[in-house]
């Protein structure tokens, strides 16, 4: 499916501006982002519930723009169900076989090999109230499915959820989509969602995709300030570069070694893919994971590890980890994370007003944003 310069106004508000996307047969693919950003907009214009103001939507290889919803094959999954009350939850199901007046034999096979599909076919004869939330999200999605969509939408499906039965459902969700292939488009506004599921996910912002790619780019290479702090915890700081100079790899693509100069903090090596200069204004960002705390210097000689000492903040315990705020001048705090591993690795326990190390290697920061000018 390709989206090509997709924009839309309400009034003289750009809820879209100029987006772009490809996403393959069979994936699942995520839209990420804050509430208002645009999310349901672009699925309502796929589905053919909103028109664009440009741009094309293709699926297949056919511009379906001047198509009406029901002749898309393209289905929608909406965060509050919408099933019918009165009808059982076969006749629910049914209901898109119904409207194509298929023969009786044929819809109840097809009925019972989607609710085995989501787990229900032992509660076909029960009325929507007589169901758990996850059980009529289940519903929703068999009845969603059974026309064979070749993209099925979901828009935040999980949100009315609690946390649990949530990671539950996805899991269930992952399962489904690997049994029947069909496209999916997911929309969260949750990152952990989107990057537990995923085979690729955009990140969307104030209208515009700021960044489309696995799971695993988007979280350890983000492209933009925006990005790196909307996925999962980091410490980003303004920088200028010192220095930059081509490191010496036989193949595949040219990489720097850069020294940064942190105003808050002190000079910073990182390693970077971008071409960057002496005198560039840049962000820099590096994962609480990836950061070593320790009450002892590291021993380590090696040329390309950061390392700053400092003081603990605060001390967050929450079992299989701890996080630390790790104050290494006034006006820098770190966040750090300590994963537990077993006892014997652990080394002295850290307290609070302990004084540490903290340190990490070129290649674990990242330069984003890079001022151009
Ligand atoms: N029919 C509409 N008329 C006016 N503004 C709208 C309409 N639909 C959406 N918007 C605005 O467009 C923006 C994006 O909305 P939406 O796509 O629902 O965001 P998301 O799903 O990411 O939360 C919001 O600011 C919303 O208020
Ligand atoms: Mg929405």
């Amino acid at each position: 499916m390709i989206i090509g310069g997709v924009t839309k106004s309400f009034g003289d508000f750009t809820a879209l501006n100029n987006v772009s996307l490809e996403i393959n047969k069979g994936e699942f693919f995520s839209l990420l982002g804050p509430s208002g950003c645009g999310k349901t907009t672009l699925l309502r214009i796929i589905a053919g519930f909103e028109y664009p103001d440009n741009g094309t939507v293709v699926i297949d290889g056919a511009d379906v723009l001047h198509l009406p919803p029901n002749r898309r094959q393209v289905n929608t999954v909406f965060q509050n169900y919408a099933l019918f009350p009165h009808l059982t939850v076969f006749e629910n199901v049914a209901f898109p076989l119904r409207i194509r007046h298929l023969s009786g034999p044929e819809v109840v096979s097809r009925v019972n090999e989607y609710l085995r599909l989501v787990q229900l076919e032992n509660h076909a004869q029960k009325k929507p109230n007589q169901l758990s939330g996850g059980q009529k999200q289940r519903v929703a999605i068999a009845r969603s499915l059974i026309n064979e969509p070749r993209v099925l939408l979901l828009d935040e499906p999980l949100s009315a959820l609690d946390a649990k039965l949530r990671q539950h459902m996805l899991i269930e969700l992952d399962q489904i989509h690997d049994k029947i292939g069909v496209t999916f488009i997911y929309v969260t506004h949750d990152q952990q969602e989107a990057l537990s599921v995923s085979d690729r996910l955009a990140v969307m912002d104030q209208g515009n995709i700021l960044q489309t790619g696995t799971p695993h780019e988007i979280y350890e290479s983000p492209a933009t300030n925006f990005v790196a702090r909307f996925i999962g915890e980091t410490n980003l700081f303004n920088a200028a570069v010192i220095k930059a100079e081509k490191l010496d790899r036989p193949e595949g693509e040219d990489e720097y070694m850069a020294e940064l100069d942190i105003p808050v903090l002190g000079r910073v090596k990182v390693t970077t893919v971008d071409e960057i200069k002496p005198g560039q204004e840049v962000s820099f960002t590096v994962r609480p994971e990836k950061i070593v705390i320790s009450k002892e210097k590291p021993a380590t000689k090696r040329a390309d590890i950061n390392l700053f000492s400092g003081t603990v903040d605060e001390p967050i315990y929450s079992g299989f980890q701890t996080k630390f705020y790790v104050r290494v001048r006034e006006d820098s705090l770190f966040r750090v994370i300590k994963q537990h591993a077993n006892y014997s690795d652990e080394g002295p326990d850290i307290l609070w007003k302990d004084d540490v190390f903290l340190s990490w290697s070129a290649d674990d920061g990242y330069i984003v944003g890079i001022n151009k000018s």
